[in-house]
């Protein structure tokens, strides 16, 4: 890609403050899977105590309650079958990466969910999309996300810097490594929130403790504007939020960051998932968004490579 998508310190969106400016929803499509299998029977983050009680019937009542909740925002929400023995597939962030209608699959840390994988690359074939197998470890969009044109891409718990290398080149888009240092942040997605991808209106929230003192200065200066979450709010995994735009699906815990939200224009739904976070997941962790780059502002020409932009039929 040219130098300059990118050049930190530009200003690209130094003019604001004053009035928060009018935000804009787009429809999403989306891939969850409903937890009839939920359960914590392993620790493989610091959240889940195998020794606590889970109540399955309510964590699919609050999933339940999220996917109506975007099914009421205009979204388009897919389903897939849960299967026994993987209590976390809820969790449909780490499914894959999907870009476009190109699939990167995920090839899981911990043999606990090692089976998910494969069972998301399934769905994925048989519904149309071009599909690339992993060799290397990754979570998929649990830690790796779209923004600006970006994959910023966490590692240090899950993720491994040669599937950041990997991903880079199945999907052909820069790959910004952020190092996670707080074992609470385990994934990208619980410490950085995308409140808008799209190439001219990027923006983030993120949590700076959450990330290594350099990653830190990568994000000042790709996103100097960028809100930052206060520690509360981090714990109550605020920051894994689901974004179309306008409205941002949030903990109802995260009070500030709501506030905070509101101030730029943005309009929080807070939702309850409190049952599904004894696995150490809100609502974005159960949300795997099929990203296209046509809608919205986020196809505007761009300096991407000549083969970008032109795979947008089999996930739209
Ligand atoms: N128990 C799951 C794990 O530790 C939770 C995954 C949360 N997903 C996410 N995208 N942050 O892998």
């Amino acid at each position: 890609m040219a130098p300059s998508e990118d050049d930190p310190g530009t200003g690209r969106r130094a003019h604001r403050r004053s009035e928060p400016p009018v935000r804009t929803a787009t429809a999403r499509h989306y891939l969850m899977c409903r937890p009839e299998h939920f359960t914590v029977s392993y620790e493989i983050n610091p959240w889940m105590d195998a020794n606590l009680p889970t109540d399955r019937d309510l964590a699919v009542a609050q999933w339940q309650g999220l996917h109506d909740l975007y099914v009421s925002l205009g979204h388009t929400v897919e389903l897939i079958d849960p299967i026994p023995d993987l209590p976390d597939m809820v969790f449909a962030a780490n499914g894959a990466t999907v870009l476009d209608g190109v699939v990167h699959s995920a090839h899981f840390h911990h043999e606990e969910r090692r089976g998910e994988g494969p069972a998301y690359l399934r769905w994925f074939e048989e519904h149309g999309y071009t599909t690339h197998v992993a060799t290397e470890v990754n979570e998929g969009q649990g830690d790796v996300l779209l923004v600006g044109g970006l994959l910023l891409a966490g590692t240090g718990f899950r993720t491994t810097l040669a599937a950041h290398a990997e991903l880079q080149e199945v999907l052909g888009r820069a790959v910004v490594s952020l190092s996670l240092v707080d074992p609470h942040f385990y994934h990208l997605d619980t410490a950085l929130t995308v409140l808008d991808g799209s190439e001219e209106r990027a923006e983030i929230a993120y949590f700076p403790a959450a990330f290594s003192p350099g990653s830190q200065r990568v994000l000042r200066r790709l996103f100097p504007d960028a809100l930052t979450v206060g520690a509360d709010d981090a714990r109550a995994l605020g920051l894994n939020a689901v974004s179309d735009g306008l409205h941002v699906v949030v903990s109802p815990q995260a009070v500030t960051y709501q506030a905070q939200l509101r101030e730029r224009g943005f309009d929080p739904v807070p939702v309850d998932t409190s049952e599904l976070l004894k696995g150490g997941g809100g609502a974005k962790c159960c949300t795997l968004e099929l990203c296209t780059t046509s809608p919205g502002a986020a196809a505007a020409p761009s300096t991407d490579g000549p083969d970008d932009n032109h795979r947008n039929d089999a996930a739209a």
